[in-house]
């Protein structure tokens, strides 16, 4: 196996993860809590979700010696609630096939505990693109 290889992968994901809490939590935090508690429940709750993400991919790279990066994805602002939730499945969607890439280097590279904590993940971000898509149906009934 080479550490060095899996070590970057794991750093990639770290740092979209790390954006996506900023996105997440930002919104949650937008969002009124008179006419969308819904959202903004959620929003809070898929942030967490990523934080303990985070931490899951951290730990690996620790066990493998190396050095968690703390530098922050890219993060999307926008303005209308609807663009945001579009934003957010965009950035769900970079996360399936960026996992789904990083599944295969684990395979590779012979690495099957990481590639568990990938699998694991990667079910999680499929979930998270369905509830932004029934979100957006949910803020239209809520007005
Ligand atoms: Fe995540
Ligand atoms: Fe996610």
């Amino acid at each position: 196996m080479n550490k060095e290889r899996i070590i970057e992968i794991l750093n990639k994901a770290i740092e979209r993860e790390i954006g996506a809490v900023f996105q997440y939590m930002g919104q949650h935090y937008r969002f009124p809590k008179d006419t969308h508690p819904i959202a903004r429940e959620l929003l809070e709750r898929i942030a967490v979700d990523e934080m303990k993400h985070i931490e899951k991919f951290a730990k690996r790279i620790v066990e493998l010696g190396g050095q968690e990066s703390t530098t922050t994805g890219k993060v999307v602002w926008e303005t209308d609630f609807e663009s945001m939730l579009n934003a957010d499945i965009a950035v769900e969607d970079e996360a399936i096939s960026m996992y789904q890439e990083h599944i295969k280097i684990c395979e590779e590279e012979r690495d099957e505990k990481t590639k568990k904590i990938y699998e694991a993940i990667l079910e999680d971000e499929i979930r998270h693109k369905k509830l932004f898509g029934l979100l957006k149906e949910i803020i239209k009934i809520e007005g």
